[in-house]
C-alpha cells in the first residue's frame, strides 16, 4: 500500500496554482508590520519557511481596508505598500515556495487607533470589548449600502492583492472577524435578508465571495477558512459548518480550510494547550484591560487540553460533503499525523506552531519517518509580543 506521506509531498494543484507539496503555512499574524509596513524581519521570517520546503507560506493579516485592521500596525491592501509587498512576494518565491495573503475584516472587533468612523460597523450593534479603552466600545449596525460598499472593498483589496504578485487568496470567514460576525447568529440579530436563517447569515461571506472572484478570475486559486464552530451557547454549531462548507463550494470556493473556535469569545478551542491568560495580562499596556481580562478569562479562556488533530472528526464531515480542496488544520505535529490526515482524504495540511518552533518541518518530515515536533503548545507565540512573534523555546529560530 502506497505510504501516505508520498501524497504530503506530491504536487498538488490549487485551481490553476501547482504547489510543490500539500504543506501550507497557516496564517499567524506575525505582528512585524509596524505602522502597517511590511517589515525586513516578516520577509525573513516567511523566507525563512520557504528555505524549510513549505509548500506554500500565508501572510496575515491583509486587511481589506485601513478600517478593517484590528489595530494599526497591520497592513491593509493599498498601493502604499505595493513595493515591500512586492520585494516580499519575490524573495519568497525565490526559495521555491508560493504565497498567499490572508484578507479579512476586523467588522465590529478593533482596537485600531487609526480608526476613522464614529464606530466600528458590524451586523447588529452591539459591545466590542476589545475596543473599551480605545474609545471604540460600541458596536453599529451597518445599513445594506454599506454591507454592498464592504464587499466591494473586498473585491477591490483582492485584486490589488493579484496585481501584486500573491499566488493565492485565503479569504478569513472564521474565528470572530467581520465576516463570521454575520455568520453567527451570536453577533448577527438581523431581522433583514441578513440575519435569521443560516442562508441569510451566509448572504454577506458570498457576496463577498462573488466580488473577491469577480476581481481575480475564475482560474486564480482562493482559499478560505471557516471556524466549523463558535463553540459558544447559541453561536455556529458543527452541523452548521458542514452546510457552511457546502455554501462556499457552490459560491466558487477552491480550498475550504476547517478551523474552529473565535478570537473574541473562545480562543482556546482555536488552540489548545496552556492558557495564554498569564501572556495576555504580561503583554497589555493598559490597566483596565489587565483587569478586564482576568475578570473574562474563566469565561472566554476555558481550557482544552491539547490534542493531536483536534479537529479531525468535524474537519472529516466537511472532507466528506464537499468535492473542491479541503485542507486540515489544528495540531499536526508528526508524521504520524500527516499520514492520518493525508489517508482521511484531506487535500492540504496548515501547520502553525509547529512551523513556528522548526521552520524545517518540511525538509525534516519529508527526510524522516518518524518526525516528531517539539512544540508543547504553551501558547506563548501566540501573544502579541513587541518586536512581533517568536518560539520562546527557541527565540533564536528565525535571527
Ligand atoms: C502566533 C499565532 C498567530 C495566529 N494568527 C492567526 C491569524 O492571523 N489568522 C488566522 O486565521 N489564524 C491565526 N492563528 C491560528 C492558526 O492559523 C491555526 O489555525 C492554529 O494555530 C492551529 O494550528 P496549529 O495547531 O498548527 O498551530 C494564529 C496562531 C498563532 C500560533
Ligand atoms: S512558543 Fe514555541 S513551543 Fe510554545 S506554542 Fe509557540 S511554537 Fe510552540
Amino acid at each position: 500500500m502506497p505510504d501516505s506521506l508520498d501524497k504530503c509531498f506530491s504536487e498538488a494543484k490549487i485551481n490553476s496554482l501547482t504547489l510543490r507539496n500539500r504543506l501550507i503555512k497557516a496564517a499567524t499574524f506575525e505582528g512585524k508590520s509596524p505602522g502597517g509596513v511590511p517589515s525586513q524581519a516578516l520577509i525573513d521570517f516567511h523566507e525563512r519557511f520557504g528555505q524549510g520546503g513549505i509548500g506554500m507560506t500565508t501572510i496575515a493579516y491583509c486587511a481589506a481596508e485601513s478600517d478593517g485592521r484590528i489595530h494599526e500596525h497591520m497592513m491593509y491592501m493599498h498601493e502604499g505598500i505595493r513595493p515591500e509587498l512586492e520585494r516580499f512576494i519575490r524573495t519568497v518565491q525565490a526559495t521555491g515556495a508560493k504565497v498567499s495573503g490572508q484578507l479579512g475584516h476586523c467588522g465590529g472587533f478593533t482596537k485600531n487607533l487609526e480608526f476613522s468612523g464614529k464606530r466600528p460597523l458590524g451586523p447588529s450593534k452591539g459591545t466590542n470589548a476589545l475596543g473599551l479603552t480605545y474609545g471604540l466600545s460600541r458596536i453599529a449596525e451597518m445599513t445594506k449600502p454599506q454591507i454592498r460598499e464592504r464587499a466591494q472593498i473586498f473585491g477591490r483589496a483582492a485584486g490589488f492583492m493579484k496585481s501584486v504578485g500573491f499566488d493565492a487568496i485565503e479569504i478569513h470567514f472564521g474565528h470572530g472577524y467581520g465576516i463570521s460576525q454575520f455568520i453567527s447568529p451570536k453577533t448577527n440579530k438581523r431581522k433583514d435578508e441578513y440575519g435569521g436563517t443560516l442562508e441569510n447569515r451566509m448572504r454577506f461571506a458570498l457576496e463577498v465571495l462573488a466580488e473577491v472572484r469577480k476581481n481575480v478570475g475564475d482560474d486564480y486559486p482562493l482559499l478560505g477558512k471557516i471556524s466549523m464552530t463558535d463553540g459558544v451557547p447559541g453561536g455556529v454549531t458543527y452541523d452548521d459548518s458542514v452546510d457552511i462548507a457546502a455554501m462556499l463550494e457552490a459560491g466558487g470556493i477552491d480550498v475550504i480550510i476547517c478551523s474552529g473556535g473565535t478570537s473574541s469569545m473562545n480562543p482556546m478551542l482555536l488552540f489548545r494547550g496552556d492558557s495564554m491568560v498569564p501572556g495576555l495580562i504580561k503583554h497589555e499596556k493598559s490597566r483596565l484591560m489587565k483587569i478586564g481580562i482576568r475578570l473574562a478569562a474563566p469565561l472566554m479562556f476555558k481550557d482544552y487540553p491539547y490534542e493531536e488533530m483536534y479537529f479531525l472528526e468535524p474537519a472529516q464531515r466537511i472532507r466528506d460533503r464537499v468535492q473542491c480542496g479541503v485542507c486540515y488544520v489544528g495540531g499536526v505535529c508528526t508524521n504520524d499525523s500527516i499520514r492520518t490526515v493525508m489517508a482521511a482524504g484531506f487535500d492540504f495540511i496548515q501547520l502553525g506552531r509547529a512551523l513556528i518552533f522548526d521552520p524545517d518541518f518540511p525538509r525534516q518530515a519529508q527526510a524522516r519517518d518518524n518526525y516528531k515536533n517539539g512544540c508543547n503548545h504553551c501558547n506563548q507565540c501566540a501573544i502579541e509580543a513587541p518586536g512581533g512573534i517568536y518560539c520562546v523555546e527557541r527565540p533564536g529560530n528565525f535571527a
